[in-house]
């Protein structure tokens, strides 16, 4: 059976948890699809895992777009979920425009980073038809107004203030949430404050479902941050990593407190 917006939302209502990866080729979403991952991001980590750039902001709409078509290629039957990719939603205008590219070559929703800013491009998105994530927390895009990856929400302020906008996306149409690197009892606050899915990466066992780059979790690339486990050590193919990744989300042994971030 296919996985909608509604098994999502089903897996919030029964407390389920749900396994997430980034995928950027027809081969590996073949794979991760079956291995039972519910959704296939193809992210715009793609600009430092497949490009080599030390930031994401180089990518492209049409990068991502190529890659959204591999990916429909192999994917058997996961959610497909897209990133709009630095300055492409700069306006609501340039959101709508550049998220119908993704959405035709193949994704069922797009997902896009900021605060309450979004509140308008995702009114504008959803009543079009175009479901939306947005994403939360330490947002790779502001790396350089953040000065740095850092993990975001620590102190009260910025903590209620990021509950106060998880909401108010929510309100404005918002489908799911994606929260990275936030202390796990924020993300647990949020999980709780709002209706919709959703997903942590460095952001506690608590959150509706787990996402986590394809090439961390197999252990490639240098440094490995803190919320990263290697599924492919133990497993010891990569087919097993996959589906480790995927029962260990959905038995709730991933993440561990060594993947987490307290406040
Ligand atoms: O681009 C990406 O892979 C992401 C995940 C880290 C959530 O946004």
């Amino acid at each position: 059976m296919a996985v909608t917006i509604n098994t999502l939302r089903d897996y919030k209502r029964n407390g389920e948890k749900f396994p997430m990866l980034t995928a950027y080729d027809s081969t590996f979403a073949q794979a991760i699809s079956a291995a039972g991952i519910d959704v296939l991001l193809i992210g715009d980590s793609l600009g430092m895992v497949l490009q080599g750039h030390d930031s994401t902001l180089p990518v492209t709409v049409e990068d991502i777009a190529y890659h959204t078509a591999c990916v429909a290629r192999g994917n058997q039957h996961s959610l497909i979920m897209s990133d709009l990719p630095f300055m492409s939603y700069g306006t609501p205008e340039d959101a709508l425009r550049n998220a119908a590219k993704l959405m035709q070559a193949g994704a069922h929703m797009v997902k896009i980073e900021g605060t309450d800013w979004l509140a308008e491009t995702i009114r504008l998105l959803t009543e079009r038809g175009v479901p939306v994530c947005a994403h939360l927390g330490l947002t790779p895009q502001f790396v350089n107004k953040f000065g740095g990856y850092k993990v975001q929400g620590r102190d009260e302020r910025q903590a209620g203030l990021m509950v106060q906008h998880s909401r108010m996306l929510e309100q404005a149409g918002a489908d799911v949430i994606i929260l990275e690197c936030v202390p796990s009892a924020l993300a647990a606050r949020i999980t709780e404050a709002v209706t919709i899915p959703v997903v942590g990466i460095g952001a506690g066992p608590d959150t509706d479902g787990q996402v986590l780059v394809m090439h961390d979790m197999l252990g490639l690339g240098g440094r490995k941050p803190r919320f990263v486990k290697n599924f492919l050590e133990d497993a010891g193919s990569i087919q097993g990593a996959f589906e480790a990744f995927a029962s260990a989300v959905r038995e709730r042994r991933f993440p561990a407190p060594e993947h987490c971030f307290s406040a």
